[in-house]
């Protein structure tokens, strides 16, 4: 045997066990995980949402001087007479899921479509319902026109930014209750030591980007509360607590510049197989944003149940004790004065696409099913509501 094979055949060995070791590794990992989710959704069967009186959520959540509401399609609203019923029965503030986004409103560089996010506009105004905006700054390529990757660059994005900050706010002000400004800025695994996301804005306006976009919406719009956004933030694991950490520091640093920014926006994308909820660290996090003297509002809750069981009454069960369990910690602190659903009816949920069950059945992540009747999620909601203290 020549010298040569004898280390080809070492090194295939080698990596041949790596491959195997880290193989068994993974499915010991699975396995733990699934054992430790077993015990939960037991636990989470014994958990009871009695709810009294036929008030809405609306109601109940306005009976502690909170606002509840949900994401809406002008689309499905505008179709859906069941859909309308619901919205309009149980919601007190709705927020567009797409329409006041850029792809929506910039067909093209220099002209602006307000017809679609307009309609959802006076619809909340024709029912009382307050109306917030999402998204003034978002990086994300699905919710940006095609026009932009090849028209924004380092002369004109300040320009471009500025413009669309003022001809969208002022369009809506005195009529918008808060505005999600800066969305998703900070993904620590991009590797800088501020945190910070890298997103065509950063690379064109540097760090102040954030900053410019608070001050040009105070200045067209100055009742409007102003929202950083951000998802990640729920769980003790090691990324939520990076990301929760970041956060923080942005935070604190727009906080020391005087950057005018009057809430945390915290999604709540929730997991219905995510063991690890700490109801302290949650509690903590709220307490150290209070403390910069910002509000909270949760703005994008749901569920996913991806992975949970199919039998409908268990994960109806499971999925109302993960709504409970988050939302009595994040209601314990008063600097909470809003909640919303992303979406009210499983009938339209982002997480059909985007979280679809591994056995392909339909999901039931939100607080109505796809017959718009109220499920457990909707007594956990109410439940929580009702033992809210009054802020
Ligand atoms: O453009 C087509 C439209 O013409 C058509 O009517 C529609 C029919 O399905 O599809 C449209 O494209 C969709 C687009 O939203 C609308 O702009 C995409 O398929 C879809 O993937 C896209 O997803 C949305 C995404 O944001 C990007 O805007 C989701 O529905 C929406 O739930 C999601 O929302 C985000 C928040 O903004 C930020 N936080 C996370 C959250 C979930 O990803």
């Amino acid at each position: 045997m020549t010298k040569k094979s004898f280390f080809t055949r070492r090194l295939i060995l080698l990596f041949g066990f790596g491959g195997f070791a880290h193989i068994v590794v993974l499915i010991m990992r699975r396995i733990f995980i699934q054992i430790e989710n077993r015990q939960l959704w037991a636990k989470y069967q014994t958990q009871t949402f009695p709810v009294q009186g036929n008030s809405t959520l609306r109601q109940r959540a306005a009976n502690k001087g909170l606002i509840y509401g949900v994401a809406v399609r002008k689309s499905a609203l505008s179709a859906d007479t069941h859909l309308e019923e619901i919205v309009t029965r149980e919601c007190g503030i709705i927020v567009p899921e797409w329409e006041l986004k850029w792809n929506f409103l910039r067909p093209t560089p220099n002209t602006f479509d307000f017809s679609q996010a307009d309609w959802l506009a006076n619809f909340a105004g024709q029912h009382q319902m307050l109306f917030r905006g999402h998204t003034l700054v978002w990086h994300e390529k699905a919710a940006l026109p095609q026009w932009f990757e090849t028209t924004v660059n380092h002369e004109n994005a300040r320009q471009i930014l500025i413009t669309h900050i003022e001809t969208v706010v002022s369009h809506y002000a005195g009529k918008i209750h808060s505005w999600d400004v800066v969305n998703e800025a900070i993904e620590v695994a991009d590797g800088r030591e501020d945190g910070l996301r890298n997103t065509p804005w950063l690379e064109f306006l540097g760090t102040d980007y954030i900053d410019i976009a608070f001050r040009t919406a105070a200045a067209a719009d100055p009742k409007a509360l102003l929202v950083y956004n951000d998802y990640g933030l729920d769980y003790d694991t090691d990324k939520d607590r990076d990301k929760r950490t970041a956060v923080l520091n942005l935070l604190k640093r727009l906080h020391s510049q005087g950057t005018p920014i009057h809430a945390l926006g915290i999604q709540a994308h929730l997991s219905g197989s995510e063991p690890r909820f700490n109801p302290e660290k949650l509690r903590e996090f709220c307490h150290q944003v209070a403390n910069l003297g910002l509000k909270i509002l949760i703005t994008e809750m749901d569920v996913d149940d991806q992975d949970l069981p199919l039998d409908i009454s268990t994960r109806d069960h499971i999925i109302a004790s993960v709504y409970q369990n988050y939302l009595s910690v994040a209601l314990e602190e008063k600097a909470v004065v809003g909640i919303l659903n992303w979406g009210i009816s499983d009938k339209y949920t982002w997480l059909s696409a985007s979280k679809p069950r591994y056995d392909h059945f339909p999901v039931r992540t939100l607080p109505m099913d796809v017959d718009m009747n109220p499920k457990l999620a909707w007594n956990a909601l109410a439940y929580t509501f009702d033992h809210a203290s009054k802020r």
